[in-house]
């Protein structure tokens, strides 16, 4: 059965007030929803596998701890998780990254793909799925259903801002996939927008409204 792991660390917190605030401009918005990114590869890496290396310190040698080999892959879901990109390659600087591109049609809402490319290895890879809203659901279940038929088996969703809707949804059609949220907010719109949430994730990230 899949998880939803909410944040509750302090600094990610404060940081979502102000993503979510209407006064927050483009640029700021930008470093705010990186910086929440950086802060939740923590979590979502927390279960990568260790070995212990020998090396020496100036005094003497020792054994200790590195990551043991597991490749990871990256993938936002275009264009807003475009925002979350940076911020977990600040931490994991050689994970791979592929791109879904997806974007709900606003009459129907259903998701329509106009974009796949991953890395070539990626079915061997564990891979972190990135949109800062699940709303419907509808773009990441489809955005799941992509790498499963590309043959990816090993896959974490993380988003900033999840509707109890949203994770009902893919929890029903995904259960081995864990989901990794700053906030679990309140309900859909009659637009399906999360309420209160923090709006149109792509237009405040690239100030096209
Ligand atoms: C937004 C968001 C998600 C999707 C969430 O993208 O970034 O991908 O909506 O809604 P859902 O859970 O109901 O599918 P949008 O379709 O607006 O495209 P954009 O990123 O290009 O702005
Ligand atoms: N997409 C967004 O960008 N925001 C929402 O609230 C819902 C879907």
């Amino acid at each position: 059965m899949n998880r939803v792991i909410v944040m509750d660390h302090p600094l990610i917190k404060h940081k979502l007030t102000f993503i979510r605030d209407k006064n927050t401009g483009p640029k700021e918005f930008r470093e705010l929803v990186k910086e929440v990114a950086m802060l939740m590869a923590y979590e979502v890496t927390r279960d990568l596998p260790l070995e212990d290396i020998e090396i020496e310190t100036p005094l003497t040698k020792t054994t200790s701890q590195v990551i043991a080999g597991k490749k990871l892959g990256i993938v936002p879901i275009l264009r807003a998780g475009l925002g979350m990109v940076e911020g977990l390659l600040n931490l994991l600087p050689a994970a791979k990254v592929g791109h879904i591109g997806l974007y709900r049609n606003p009459e129907t809402l259903e998701p329509v793909e106009y974009y796949c490319k991953l890395p070539y290895d990626a079915v061997e890879r564990e891979l972190i799925l990135l949109d800062p809203m699940l709303a419907t659901g509808g773009s990441a279940k489809a955005a799941i259903t992509f790498l499963k038929d590309r043959g990816v088996t090993n896959i974490k969703l993380m988003c900033l801002i999840a509707a109890p809707e949203g994770i009902k949804a893919v929890h029903k059609d995904h259960p081995d996939v864990d989901i990794y949220v700053a906030g679990v907010d309140e309900k859909l719109n009659d637009h399906a927008y999360i309420l209160p949430g923090l709006g149109d994730a792509g237009d405040r990230l690239f100030g096209t409204k």
